[in-house]
């Protein structure tokens, strides 16, 4: 047989690790023909390790890139250093990066200087904005530059990409891996009376609150504090605000300090766990992040997004999410509707996938190596589940 063709694989954050897991699963999947080498970058210290536990992910090499309150220049100039002499000495076949971090992004631009092939997982999300989200924006925008295959999670997506001018032929429509893993996770057996929830009162109702993102550090985190405010007065304890602190120095102090509150919980990040089970729970969710706009419709739970642009515009589509921005008036208007309707929740299908991502990128990942079909790998690529027929 030729050589296995030999894939690295490269996170550095806690989102990266929990939407490559079920693609690094798959890879093993097809062993020895496909042989998977996991970099994990330490672009994250703390939260990292506990996801790479959880999801069974164990890296063969473990970079520790991380420095306390990280400047985006030197982050991006140690990954450089680093990545680059872990592909000179691995010489792989194929780089394998996931997302808009500076580790996606200097994963895919190694790739590109050492002339290996890329493959970027969730292509073509784009708000059109460099600021929003930032530096995010560009580092995606980048990154589909280098990879000579965009796995796209949408069909938005690979419009997006199409219209910047990427080949057709270099773009595949695959859903997020995100799906994948939610549902893997899920299916989990839970116990909510051990664990970080284990101290969270147990009120009617719960409402989540999440906010990292560079572009809000400043006065727009304190306008999300002071409406998260003004809402736990006035619903009192019929609610219980739940708001995990990202380790960003930048966020910790203003959430604390503002967010003292009796129906407030603020906790150190939620393991991943913990997070899908108050999705499964919560009435509303508050936050800038991506992921949890992708996670939210498996659930049905109302999402507000705290960002002026969504570079997901599916959920606001599919009713499952709004934009809202950071002023106070329009948070609290938005939060009290949802709060007052007290609907039944709703799940909706996916608008982000439906569970059988990794399959498809592995089976795409196949064929573009060089590599003849596995067994269902046509299915797979259709978006089949085993033994489903085809549509
Ligand atoms: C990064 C990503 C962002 C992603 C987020 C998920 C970039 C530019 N941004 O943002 O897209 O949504 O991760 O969490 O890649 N820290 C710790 N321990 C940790 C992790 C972070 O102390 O385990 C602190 C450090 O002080 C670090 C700071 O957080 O300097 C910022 O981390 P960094 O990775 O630079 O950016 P994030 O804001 O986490």
């Amino acid at each position: 047989m030729a050589h296995p063709v030999k894939v690295l694989v490269v996170i550095g954050t806690r989102p990266e690790a929990i939407k490559m897991a079920p693609v690094v699963h798959e890879l093993a999947r097809h062993a020895p023909e496909l042989s998977a080498y996991l970099c994990s970058t330490g672009q994250h210290r703390e939260i990292l390790g506990p996801t790479l536990d959880l999801l069974d992910l164990r890296p063969d090499r473990n970079l520790d890139v991380m420095v306390h309150d990280q400047s985006l220049a030197g982050l991006t100039a140690r990954l450089f250093d680093v990545l680059d002499d872990v592909v000179s000495e691995q010489r792989p076949d194929w780089i394998l990066v996931q997302g808009d971090t500076t580790t996606a992004m200097v994963g895919s631009m190694v790739g590109f200087y050492r002339r290996v092939h890329v493959g970027h997982i969730e292509a073509g999300l784009r708000t059109a904005d460099l600021g929003q989200p930032f530096p995010e924006e560009l580092n995606r925008r980048i990154t589909d530059l280098c990879a000579e295959i965009c796995f796209a999670p949408t069909v938005w997506a690979r419009d997006n990409l199409i219209r910047e001018g990427v080949p057709v032929e270099r773009v595949h429509v695959t859903g997020n891996t995100i799906v994948d893993a939610v549902m893997e996770i899920e299916a989990r057996p839970y116990d909510d009376s051990a664990g970080a929830l284990a101290a969270i009162p147990r009120a009617p109702r719960w409402v989540l609150l999440t906010a990292h993102r560079r572009e809000s550090f400043g006065e727009p985190l304190e306008r999300i504090c002071s409406a998260v405010q003004r809402l736990a007065h006035a619903y009192g304890s019929t609610i219980h605000i739940i708001v995990p602190v990202h380790p960003n120095p930048n966020v910790g102090a203003t959430v604390s300090r503002m967010l003292a509150l009796p129906n407030c919980s603020v906790v150190p990040a939620l393991d991943y766990r913990d997070l899908v089970h108050v999705l499964s729970r919560a009435t509303l969710v508050l936050t800038d992040s991506g992921g949890i706009q992708e996670e939210a419709p498996t659930f049905g739970v109302p999402v507000l997004i705290l960002r002026e642009k969504t570079e997901r515009p599916e959920g606001v589509e599919a009713g499952a999410a709004r934009i809202v921005g950071t002023d106070v008036e329009r948070i609290v208007s938005e939060a009290s509707a949802v709060l007052n309707a007290d609907r039944v929740r709703v799940p909706i299908p996916n608008p982000y996938g439906d569970g059988t991502a990794a399959r498809q990128i592995v089976s795409i990942l196949r064929r573009c190596a060089g590599l003849p079909s596995a067994r269902g790998a046509d299915a797979a690529e259709r978006g089949e589940r085993p033994g489903e027929a085809a549509r």
